[in-house]
């Protein structure tokens, strides 16, 4: 059958936009890199500290692994780290540890592949469902493949936080006034809908949350020294303007 033309151009336009999103994560890690920055570790510390802690018998799922941050992580605790991303060159360089394995996946195209790693006990899903094509879809191969004492992990951009629109300025700027096709996607989804696709799939959310309420974006743009004071005000930031991230925790529902 036809389809129209207008879908058909946004169907390209989309196309385009989730292989700039690629592009733009498919860079290798820079070895020689001095430590994080203030902003960079305070964000990092924030995130792992919803993380729950694994053992040696577990098996941890990191998707949108990137370069492996908080795959190495996890690796301190669970038995086995599975990290999974469609950025080629950002696996390839990622940081190794004996217990992770890295492989280039696409979950938006071959999430039926995650099957092939077995039954697993934590999925954790930093900043990358809010790039997902079809959450729900991602969310039916989830069930498939957590235990049932699986806990699932999901932290997104908060789209009207004073972060994300910082930010999207910024891309806007680059790609409109200095010429450089710079895109990520994002597929408009709030954590509400998105522990809607949770639900719906079999999973019980148990609890959620938001953090960093400084703008991220903006305040990485200081020098270490200034960072390191707006990190102070973190708490009064968080609830004046609400946070630059939200989280779900879940696992699946106990049958009756
Ligand atoms: C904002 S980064 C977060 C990286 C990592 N979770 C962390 O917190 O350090 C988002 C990551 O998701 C990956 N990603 C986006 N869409 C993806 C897809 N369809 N399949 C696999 N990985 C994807 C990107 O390549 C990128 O590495």
């Amino acid at each position: 059958m036809q389809q129209p033309l207008s879908r058909t151009l946004r169907t390209t336009e989309e196309a385009g936009v989730l292989q700039q999103t690629r592009e733009f994560f498919n860079k290798p890690r820079n070895e020689a890199k001095a430590s994080p920055r203030p902003i960079e570790k305070f964000a990092f510390d924030e995130i792992v500290r919803l993380i729950p802690k694994g053992r040696e018998d577990q098996t941890a799922l990191d998707l949108g692994c990137h370069w492996g941050r908080i795959s190495v992580w996890l690796a301190l605790s669970y038995g086995r780290v599975i990290g999974v991303d469609f950025a080629e060159k950002a696996i390839r360089s990622a940081e190794r540890r004996r217990n992770i394995e890295y492989f280039c996946l696409d979950l938006n195209t071959s999430a039926d592949q995650l099957g092939q790693f077995g039954a697993v006990d934590l999925i954790v899903a930093i900043a990358v469902f809010e790039m997902i094509e079809n959450p729900a879809a991602l969310c039916r191969q989830l069930a498939k493949v957590a235990k049932r004492s699986c806990k699932v992990l999901v932290v997104i951009t908060n789209r009207i936080s004073a972060n994300y629109v910082s930010l999207r300025i910024a891309l806007w700027v680059s790609r409109n006034l200095l010429r450089h096709p710079r895109r990520i996607h994002n597929n408009g989804y709030s954590i509400e809908r998105l522990e809607d696709c949770f639900t719906k799939s079999g999973f019980q959310v148990q609890e959620k949350g938001s953090i960093v309420g400084i703008p991220l974006y903006l305040v990485g743009l200081l020098p270490s020294v200034l960072q390191a004071t707006f990190l102070k005000l973190d708490r009064l930031f968080l609830s004046l303007l609400g946070g630059s991230y939200h989280w779900i925790c879940c696992q699946p529902k106990a049958e009756e």
